[in-house]
């Protein structure tokens, strides 16, 4: 399985922080933001990533990260996405790196505590389709910044709508997500959000349309460190206090 780190974006809710830099190397703790995501993968035994960024700092992760051998990777490859088109564009630039393999991608300002092993080996028993990480959320407010799935009876996922504004459960989707190779043909069919981009919710919602949407719940901490200055430094405390992509 192959493994893709997205890192782009303008970070503008973190600014002016990100004027300066790239959202994914501000600290978490002790070390970049980037290097939490990093060891998530390696730790799932992922070793061969490709990590896409965009914007004005991208020549910043060639210098921290090299060739990635000092952090476990066997092979590093580098993306450059060169609009801010979404999460699903910027996936779309790893098809030939992917090449027909299933892949695990993902954002790198998400900070899980527990390791993402267990989602990633049962996608490898999994033979097709798609796979999603969902975390309890509790607050309306919050999840009006994620995507958010409905449940059918069977608590089978239905759909997944972005921040609604009505959240119809209290769940969110986290920014990890294993697909099928079949993700490269979904994503030039897709037409742009209301915010001009390609929106990887649309993609989970090809899956789940055709029934092969699969989700885990995370068990531990979650945090979006891109979603504001406040959840930022509420994941810098969390994993200074905790830690993080532990067993
Ligand atoms: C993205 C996804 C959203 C997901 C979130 C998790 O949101 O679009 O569905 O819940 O990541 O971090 P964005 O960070 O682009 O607002």
């Amino acid at each position: 399985m192959k493994g893709v780190i997205l890192a782009g974006g303008t970070g503008s809710r973190l600014h002016p922080l990100t004027r300066i830099t790239n959202k994914h190397l501000l600290p978490i703790y002790d070390r970049p933001m980037i290097n939490w995501g990093i060891e998530a993968l390696v730790n799932a035994e992922i070793t061969e990533i490709m990590l896409v960024t965009g914007g004005t700092h991208a020549g910043e992760f060639l210098r921290l990260l090299g060739n990635g051998h000092e952090f476990g990777i066997d092979r590093l490859s580098y993306g450059y996405q060169d609009r801010p088109g979404g999460i699903a564009e910027a996936l779309g630039l790893a098809a030939r790196f992917v090449d027909g393999e299933p892949v695990l991608v993902m954002l790198a300002d998400n900070i899980v505590e527990r390791s993402i092993k267990p989602m990633v080996d049962a996608f490898r028993a999994q033979p097709t389709g798609g796979r999603i990480l969902l975390t309890p959320v509790e607050e309306d407010e919050h999840l009006r910044h994620l995507g958010v799935p409905t449940f059918d009876d069977r608590k089978r996922v239905v759909g997944i709508v972005e921040k609604p504004e009505r959240p119809d459960s209290k769940f969110g989707v986290t920014g990890i997500y294993c697909y099928d190779s079949h993700v490269f043909d979904v994503i030039p069919t897709l037409v742009p959000s209301g915010r001009g981009e390609l929106e990887i919710t649309d993609v989970n919602n090809h899956y789940i349309g055709q029934g092969t949407m699969a989700y885990d719940v995370l068990e531990g901490f979650w945090g979006d460190a891109g979603e504001s200055i406040d959840a930022y430094y509420a994941v810098n405390d969390f994993v200074r206090t905790h830690g993080a992509n532990k067993g």
